[in-house]
């Protein structure tokens, strides 16, 4: 596969084959997508071009219809086009309505097709890396939009408890409303509470903590060192959904004797799960740890 650099603006003849697909994102230059795809079309050795395209903040929507009529066959959606995508697609997974944001489109007789494969994505990584999530008491910190989207992954693995502390705690209240539904359907416990109150509430320790917050790309974390005392348990997994760097969230959950991790994986598994949709290929078939080892070398 040819790398290409990101595209502004859609050339007809990249599309001669019928074979063209691409992430939409502003910024896009950095995205990892692209050498992700790649691997995985080699690994099913597939001819397909993937390309990364960004569009000015005012033109996704006709750049993305520009990108189907030309011929692309779909396409993966980063910041800031997942709410603007979700408004766009005509038929949406469950997951995807859940979520209030798309990450993954396709065409099915005209009709622009949406789903949400991130927070599957985040829960294959995990399983992969040997985490029980049945049964386990978990901690989401964050209630934005990353939140949201693993939600419905997470809850469907049947946890005893979900709780979710936000800074501002009203966003959390509003993602647990959304959600109770469903968690009671699987009798989970589901509670919210500010951030700050992880200092003061007998919350319990948590077995899985995940960083959905936005936190750590300022160089912070969510939890205060007394919060990080009350809330992890040595031998806990402590998982932080941004990717390249050891977070302050991680350090602060590494000292207190918890597994860490990175979300690369779950970046690698979300796009198994785009690839295997679009291609129509079994997502056994794909080797992700190949892929997320190949990207940690690299
Ligand atoms: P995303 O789509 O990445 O979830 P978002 O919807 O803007 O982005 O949500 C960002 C989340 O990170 C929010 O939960 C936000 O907390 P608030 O709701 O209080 O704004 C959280 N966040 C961002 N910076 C933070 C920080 N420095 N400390 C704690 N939480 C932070």
């Amino acid at each position: 596969m040819n790398h290409y650099p990101f595209l502004t603006e859609l050339e007809p003849s990249l599309f001669s084959e019928k074979n063209a697909y691409a992430v939409f994102g502003h910024p896009i230059g950095h995205s990892k997508s692209p050498l992700i795809h790649e691997q995985f079309a080699l690994q099913m050795q597939h001819d397909m071009k993937y390309l990364r395209i960004q569009p000015a903040l005012d033109d996704f929507a006709q750049m993305l219809t520009q990108f189907f009529v030309l011929g692309g066959q779909g396409a993966s959606i980063t910041i800031p086009f997942k709410l603007e995508a979700y408004e766009l697609c005509q038929q949406l997974s469950a997951r995807a309505r859940l979520a209030g944001a798309v990450n993954t489109v396709w065409q099915k007789d005209g009709v622009l097709c949406g789903d949400n494969t991130d927070g599957a994505g985040l829960v294959a990584d995990l399983i992969s890396q040997g985490v029980a999530i049945h049964e386990a008491d978990v901690l989401i910190l964050g209630a934005g939009g990353a939140s949201r989207g693993i939600l419905e992954p997470l809850l469907t693995q049947k946890p005893k408890r979900i709780w979710i502390a936000n800074r501002t705690p009203q966003k959390a209240y509003e993602l647990v409303s959304l959600f109770q539904p469903l968690a009671k359907e699987f009798g989970i416990e589901l509670a919210a509470s500010s951030t700050a109150q992880l200092e003061t509430e007998a919350t319990d320790t948590f077995s899985l903590v995940i960083n959905a917050s936005a936190a750590g790309l300022d160089d912070q974390s969510p939890l205060s060192a007394l919060a990080a005392d009350r809330i992890f348990v040595a031998g806990g997994f402590a998982y932080d959904l941004v990717y390249g760097k050891t977070t302050v969230f991680m350090e602060q959950a590494l000292q207190r004797g918890c597994r860490i991790s990175d979300g690369l994986g779950m970046l690698v598994e979300q796009a198994a799960i785009a690839f295997s949709q679009w291609r129509g290929v079994n997502i056994q078939s794909l080797n992700t740890r190949a892929v997320i080892a190949q990207l940690r070398s690299a």
